[in-house]
């Protein structure tokens, strides 16, 4: 019965979303507009927007509390009170609608009165313990009181207090600090699709919680710390440890998953204090997945700080010369068909460029990537079969979404919450292909096996017709299928039904897309290594490079006993531990190096602190031990990597660009040359539960944040 209040209670959203972005397109085909004035200055704007966003583009800044730009308008905290002539009270100018000859009042008495009015009731019940809250210094009430608030109050009654809730590992609550304002609710309910939060009580005795205690189960709960105006919703991680003041920003680049997700990390005498979202509408809008946000206490455990080599069967501490000297005899003394590296997914193109000239300078192309992909089909030879081609941002026009064998919840939550967005705002329909798994939007299950997906792409099947139908289709392949033993025949299936769906078409919209979820991969795909690492592993290798590679995929068991594996990475996670020569490196938020996302676009990530002990960023180890090998590269500096890097792959120098991929009918041909054979294996994502989201790789499994939150996810005490 709930289920279905639930989703009752979607649909009726749904529709909500859908009438608004509806009339929101009426506006942009008509381009309609008024003119109103706005302090006695006239202003020609949009028909369909409200008077703050009207007072907005006049260049005057109304205060507010409920109202965020992402979030359905609830004017419910009276904030945003302005005069208009002849209205018999003030309005809240976040709920009410422009209309033409308006005369709007921002800074008359009468405004300035309300507003005085608002803020006295709003500190009526508010705790002010402004020292010892964490929102301090960045407080929306703090800052709206100084600006629009009263010197003095006419309440003498004492303050209402509201028990706090305990909602899991990452988000602490002081609710009597809470203003009521509902954007975490209403965060809940539409950007992240988990409606957990929720007010009970009426008046005084309203309260902001989860019912039932329980943990916020959303893999994007950390974003309401952001969006709460008032130290109701802080970090617990954080808790007392920093001052906003004290901090210094570093703009940078998320590597948790593929995305690119923009952030700034907050770091003090050299540590990372925390890590927040940073605005790019391309990418992440304005969130960020709690991973991101909370995993930054694993780049302080398990640390490699000084190179290792390993004597009697045991890693030893040893000098950068001698560690660097032994990889280098090795590199000369092994033959150059024995010599592998491979490529993790922290690598850095920087990093990958110098590796490969390396290589290639002692003979040897033996360059591979963590991630496996299809070697039939065309393989990596067309870029357009590895990238996420449609673009994240491109997702809200599409109108029907076919998901293969991936669980974008948690193996990209910002690309997820476009689905969504799309789901409610465009009305886009979605289906699944491959292992049931528990999205925020509903979606037509069509089974999980991969002869379904050539029955599709012959057009055999119900679903190829609703396909054809389509105005903007879209198919996303996640990563995990290319794993199976089937992996070119599934994507020859999505090459040739995306290249069947764009046959007519005269415009450039993209159907294929490959959701990777290895920061690396992409820029290593680039530069050129090949995903051919299990042919790789089968030969008789004497010199192998892990680059950070922890996902597993270096079988110790599988190399010869003679085989040197050089480790270089951060963390001492999988492969540092069965490693003959670890070498440390820089882990992200230590470097500045770039980043290719799923999408194709080269980003530039930061160095905010330095890496700890006697850690080197990856590309000038790589850079020293060539030097010592006797192979000196002809760049010593960042600025000769990377002049480099565009001499090799152009487009990797182009920040925030992304170079679109063409020749996917030639890609499409290839893959229809090839005779598909399909595995009985049911297609299945490898992320299927919230605990499965939070440790994927070596920063967040030295995570004791992170550890926790799996804990709490499957339930067990937080
Ligand atoms: Fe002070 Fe803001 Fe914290 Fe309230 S929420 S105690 S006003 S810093
Ligand atoms: Fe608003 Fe924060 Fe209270 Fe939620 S907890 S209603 S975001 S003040
Ligand atoms: Fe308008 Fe809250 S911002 S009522």
């Amino acid at each position: 019965m709930n289920a279905l209040r639930a989703r009752s209670y979607d649909v009726a959203k749904k529709l909500l979303w859908r009438q608004r972005r509806v009339s929101s397109l009426n506006y942009q085909r008509n381009a309609s507009t008024v003119e109103l004035f706005v302090d006695d200055t006239p202003i020609e704007v949009p028909s369909d927007i409200t008077v703050l966003q009207a007072c907005e583009m006049a260049g005057v800044q109304i205060p507010r509390f409920c109202f965020h730009d992402r979030l359905s308008v609830a004017g419910n905290c009276r904030m945003c009170l302005v005069e208009l002539e002849k209205a018999p009270k003030p309005i809240a100018s976040c709920a009410f609608p422009v209309a033409a000859g308006m005369r709007i009042k921002t800074d008359s008495e009468r405004s300035k009165k309300a507003r005085e009015g608002v803020m006295e009731f709003l500190l009526a019940n508010h705790p002010l313990d402004c020292p010892i809250c964490d929102q301090g210094g960045e407080c929306d009430l703090q800052d709206q009181s100084m600006m629009f608030g009263s010197d003095r109050s006419r309440f003498k009654e004492t303050k209402r207090a509201v028990q706090d809730k305990n909602i899991g590992p990452l988000i602490k609550t002081i609710m009597t600090r809470c203003i009521q304002c509902t954007r975490c609710v209403r965060f809940g309910d539409e950007i992240a699709g988990v409606p957990d939060l929720g007010t009970t009580g009426r008046g005084n005795d309203m309260q902001i919680g989860t019912y039932v205690e329980k943990m916020f189960k959303s893999e994007l709960s950390g974003n309401v710390i952001d969006i709460c105006p008032v130290g109701a919703l802080t970090s617990k991680p954080y808790a007392f440890t920093a001052r906003p003041w004290e901090l210094r920003r570093t703009e940078s680049i998320d590597v948790m998953d593929a995305v690119g997700s923009n952030i700034v990390v907050c770091n003090r005498t050299g540590e990372v204090m925390r890590i927040l979202p940073r605005v790019n509408e391309d990418i992440n809008e304005e969130w960020i997945s709690d991973k991101t946000r909370f995993a930054y206490d694993g780049l302080k455990r398990q640390r490699l700080t000084q190179p290792l080599i390993k004597v009697d069967g045991r890693l030893q501490p040893a000098h950068w010369e001698d560690a660097l000297a032994l990889v280098a005899e090795k590199i000369n003394s092994t033959a150059p068909q024995e010599i592998a590296a491979v490529a993790g997914g922290f690598s850095d193109a920087e990093t990958l460029v110098t590796l490969k000239d390396l290589l290639n300078a002692a003979g040897s192309d033996g360059l591979y990537t963590e991630e496996s992909f299809p070697v039939d089909a065309a393989g990596t030879d067309f870029r357009s079969n590895y990238l996420f081609n449609s673009t994240i941002s491109n997702l809200e026009d599409a109108d029907l979404i076919l998901l293969v064998g991936t669980n974008p919840r948690f193996e990209a939550p910002m690309v997820n919450a476009r689905l969504r967005k799309a789901w409610i705002h465009s009305g886009a329909d979605i289906a699944l292909l491959g292992g049931k798994v528990d999205l925020t939007y509903p979606y037509e299950y069509l089974g999980g096996d991969a002869n379904t997906l050539d029955q599709i792409s012959a057009g055999k099947h119900p679903f190829y017709k609703k396909l054809k139908e389509a105005k903007n289709p879209v198919i996303i392949v996640g990563t995990e299928m290319f794993k199976r033993a089937d992996s070119s025949s599934i994507h020859g299936a999505v090459s040739k039904l995306s290249h069947q769906l764009k046959v007519g078409r005269e415009d450039d919209w993209k159907i294929l897309n490959i959701l990777h979820q290895l920061a690396g991969q992409v820029a290593a795909l680039d530069i050129g290594y090949t995903p051919h690492l299990d042919d790789a592993m089968k030969k008789p290798l004497k010199l192998v490079f892990a680059m950070g590679t922890d996902s597993g995929v270096i079988d110790r068991s599988k190399l010869s006993k003679d085989c040197c594996l050089v480790y270089v990475g951060s963390h001492g996670d999988r492969t540092a531990a069965v490693a003959d020569v670890v070498l440390p490196g820089a882990a992200y938020t230590e470097k500045t190096a770039t980043f290719v996302n799923t999408e194709g676009r080269p980003q530039q990530c930061v160095a905010a602190v330095s890496p700890p002990g006697m850690g080197r960023e990856d590309w000038m180890i790589i850079r020293a031990l060539a030097e010592v090998a006797g192979f000196t590269p002809e760049y010593d500096t960042l600025i000769g990597v990377r002049e480099r890097l565009s001499a090799v792959a152009p487009h990797l120098a182009r920040y925030s660009k992304i170079e679109p991929a063409n020749f996917f009918s030639q890609a499409a041909e290839v893959a229809g040359s090839i005779a598909p054979k399909y595995s009985d294996v049911p297609m299945k994502p490898s992320l299927t539960e919230l605990s499965d989201f939070y440790m994927t790789d070596a920063i967040s499994r030295a995570s004791v944040t992170m550890a926790k939150c799996v804990n709490a996810a499957k339930g067990e005490i937080y």
